[in-house]
């Protein structure tokens, strides 16, 4: 199923002390994407639910909380009620992923699962109904900056057919390392929903950069 590109800035790599400056540059984009990193499942430490909410008062995007950490069901209600549109939990940090994902969507939020680079596709087959993405991590998650994992490409191409085999409508998103040379190759792939910090926030004009991802035809 193709369809047209959605394009999530993660805030990570923003410039934190003028955030609301940052957030008007990427007005334009399909998603806010937003890192919330733990410290215990990746080695980094980022921002949590106050900094998100005071971030909904002053966006109309929806927005995405990346959730790399290793208790994600603590937080749940956290991120409702910081006004979130959808929560992508990571599959490696809960053993009841059909639990979780339903309760993501009975407070009426989308669900994303994440899958860091060396994890198989395999636990997702029953939840996949019920995502509004597949978020394929495509470096190992923790920072921003970091090379494209190319090996997985082959995976965003086994869950394409897979998804396009049986008609479900979860998109496919891809998370690190991605700018103009790599997104060509990603969304060939079968990618239609590109997760950027770097590329987008580094560029002299962020807005411009967002549109040009968002233009690749493949
Ligand atoms: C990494 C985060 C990514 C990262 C993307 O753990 O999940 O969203 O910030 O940053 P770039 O686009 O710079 O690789
Ligand atoms: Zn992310």
């Amino acid at each position: 199923m193709k369809r047209a590109i959605h394009v999530a800035p993660s805030i990570l790599d923003a410039d934190f002390a003028n955030l609301e400056k940052e957030l008007d540059k990427i007005a334009t984009a399909d998603w806010l994407h937003l890192d919330i990193m733990d410290g215990h499942f990746v080695p980094n430490l980022s921002f949590g639910p106050p900094v998100v909410k005071r971030l909904r008062g002053k966006t109309a995007l929806p927005m995405d909380a990346h959730l790399m950490v290793t208790n994600p069901e603590a937080l749940i209600p956290l991120f409702v009620e910081a006004g979130v549109e959808m929560i992508t939990v990571h599959l490696e940090t809960t053993p009841h992923l059909h639990r979780l994902v339903s309760w993501i969507r009975a407070e009426g939020l989308k669900a994303g699962v994440a899958l860091n680079p060396a994890t198989p596709l395999d636990g997702l087959e029953l939840v996949l109904p019920d995502l509004e993405l597949v978020l394929l991590m495509t470096v190992n998650p923790g920072y921003g900056g970091q090379k494209l994992i190319r090996g997985v490409l082959e995976k965003v191409e086994r869950l394409r057919k897979y998804l396009d085999e049986r008609d479900l409508a979860c998109r496919i998103g891809v998370d690190g390392g991605i700018n103009m040379e790599t997104a060509r190759d990603v969304i060939a792939a079968g990618a239609d929903h590109l997760v950027a910090g770097t590329y987008i926030f580094s560029s002299p004009d962020p807005a411009a950069a967002l549109q040009s991802l968002r233009n690749i035809t493949v």
